[in-house]
């Protein structure tokens, strides 16, 4: 039986008990977005995450080598400390060792889900399994310390490869192709860890081919991504004029109109694509950009449709070329390109998992809803509310999970009058932990916080990350530290 409490019922709502679960952009700024309103007087939040560490993709997925960009976990820390809120970490929803949506609804007045997209897409062609192609998503979890990687994979023998490639043309495939192509020396002043640093520190790495299966005018990456690329110490950006190609999607209009049709954004690109081209000619060959210590290669209108073999793992990537089809897609040409490489890294998108126990759209790899409220069956179900990639799929930077988490605080807001109606424990913790979990709070957090000081300290460097779930968890025992 639970220590019930519930918010004073009527027009208005007095307390409201709210469990967001997920401690990454979105859920923190729907905790933000709870702190700041006016109607409900009293506001309880716990942010709940199943890893014992707060800040999602902003520690786990932003590169490391973006100091600004990370330094945002500073902004989501001032929410996690407010009074109102708690961090709750080492607490999994709806998996095995986890509790269920079910009972946690019987503990908070409403719970905002907010548990990101974390798995890979697949390309779905053959050799993709064979040793050496990986998802851009495992290179990233790696080089971010992600406790689930396990077993180091990279360290082994995927960076023996002196070419690699890189198989999208979005930010992922532009962070993991710059971490590839940039020195150790510079990631050393970075929270990298010591076996991910040595590793990249060997790397035999040499040229790295990005490749797009459509044209630059559809390249989701963005232009100050793009520039950083051709600002890597020793690195050269080879880029081949022939592949410039615009779709007459956007460029019939513009004649005709003679007004501007392509979006801003790919006009930038263009401009630094082109600036790129002006030095090279095609880019295949192994002799271009011969004098740099790196290569990165980009290319466009290549469709991958199978991973070539040799000696047991991955030795390079067959590619369709394709040409514009005239509305903003491709068509192949019956033409191939074969590039060899040892290690090939797919970068072509995340995709959300199911949660047991919560709706999801598998087409989608979401959890269907209505400005954030959970829909059951078509209807929104009392209390669940959904924000963030899991809500949207995962697009979008950091700061459109401010604007999509207001969208879901406003539902939750509009319903409080019949959500304070609902129970809710007076200490949920408690009963938490009387159902056998272990939660890691703020404190624990701050310990191990000063666990990866200590360590960086012990390597001369500044914090460094501890990269599995028992030094984690450890650390965050240790609260004396
Ligand atoms: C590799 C990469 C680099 C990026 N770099 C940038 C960048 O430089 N700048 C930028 O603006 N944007 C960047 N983005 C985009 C940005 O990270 C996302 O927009 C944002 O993180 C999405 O926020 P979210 O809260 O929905 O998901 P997430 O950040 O993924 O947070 C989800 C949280 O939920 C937790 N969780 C998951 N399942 C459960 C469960 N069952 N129970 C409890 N907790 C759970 C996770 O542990 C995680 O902490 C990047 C994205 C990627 C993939
Ligand atoms: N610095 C930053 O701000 C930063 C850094 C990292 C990530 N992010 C953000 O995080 C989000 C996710 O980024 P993302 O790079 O994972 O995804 P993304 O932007 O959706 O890019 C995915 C890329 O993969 C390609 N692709 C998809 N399926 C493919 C297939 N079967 N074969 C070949 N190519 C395929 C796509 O090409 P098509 O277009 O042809 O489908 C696209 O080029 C984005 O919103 C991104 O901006 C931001």
């Amino acid at each position: 039986m639970l220590e019930a409490t519930s918010g004073k019922s009527g027009k208005g709502c007095a307390v409201l008990s709210v469990a967001v679960v997920g401690s990454g952009p979105s859920g923190v700024y729907t905790a933000q977005a709870l702190l700041r309103q006016s109607l409900v007087p009293d506001v309880r939040v716990h942010v709940l995450d199943r890893l014992p560490t707060p800040y999602g993709l902003v520690r786990y997925g932003v590169a490391p080598d973006h100091e600004k960009i990370k330094s945002l976990q500073n902004s989501l820390r001032a929410v996690l400390e407010d009074d109102r809120v708690a961090f709750v970490g080492n607490v999994g929803v709806g998996g095995p060792d986890g509790v269920s949506p079910a009972r946690l609804a019987e503990l908070y007045h409403a719970v905002v889900y907010c548990v990101g997209a974390s798995a890979d897409r697949a390309l779905a062609v053959p050799g993709e399994g064979l040793p050496g192609s990986y998802s851009a998503t495992r290179f990233v979890s790696w080089y971010s310390a992600h406790p689930d990687v396990g077993a180091d994979p990279f360290a082994r023998d995927a960076l023996e490869a002196r070419s690699a490639v890189v198989i999208g043309v979005g930010n992922v495939a532009v962070d993991v192709a710059r971490i590839l192509a940039r020195g150790a020396d510079e990631l050393r002043r970075t929270d990298v860890p010591p076996a991910a640093l040595g590793a990249l520190e060997r790397s035999r790495v040499r040229d790295v081919h990005i490749v797009g299966r459509r044209g630059p005018s559809q390249a989701r990456f963005t232009t100050k991504e793009l520039r950083e690329l051709g600002a890597l110490p020793g690195a050269r950006v080879l880029v081949d004029p022939a592949e410039l190609a615009l779709d007459p999607a956007y460029t019939a209009p513009e004649e005709a109109s003679g007004a501007p049709v392509l979006p801003a954004v790919v006009r930038r690109n263009l401009e630094v694509l082109r600036g790129w081209s002006a030095d090279g000619g095609p880019v295949g060959g192994a002799s271009c950009g011969a004098g740099a210590a790196r290569r990165i290669r980009l290319r466009f209108f290549l469709r991958p449709v199978e991973l070539l073999e040799r000696g047991g793992r991955v030795a390079g990537v067959r590619f369709a070329r394709t040409a514009p089809d005239g509305a903003g897609g491709v068509l192949d040409t019956g033409a191939y390109e074969d590039i060899e490489a040892r290690l090939v890294l797919r970068a072509v998108g995340y995709r959300g998992v199911e949660l047991p126990g919560l709706p999801f759209d598998p087409v989608r790899g979401t959890v269907p809803h209505a400005a954030g409220r959970v829909l059951r069956g078509g209807s929104p179900s009392p209390g669940e509310y959904v924000a963030g990639w899991i809500k949207r799929g995962p697009t979008g930077v950091i700061g459109s999970n401010r604007s999509c988490a207001k969208e879901t605080v406003a539902s939750l807001l509009a319903d409080a009058p019949a959500l304070a109606r609902r129970t809710a424990a007076d200490d949920p913790l408690a009963v938490l932990r009387r159902w056998g979990l272990r939660p890691v709070e703020w404190s624990g957090w701050l310990s191990i916080e000063r666990a990866e000081a200590e360590l960086g300290r012990s390597l001369g460097r500044g914090p460094v990350k501890i990269p599995d779930w028992s030094g984690l968890l450890a650390a965050a025992r240790d609260e004396d530290r």
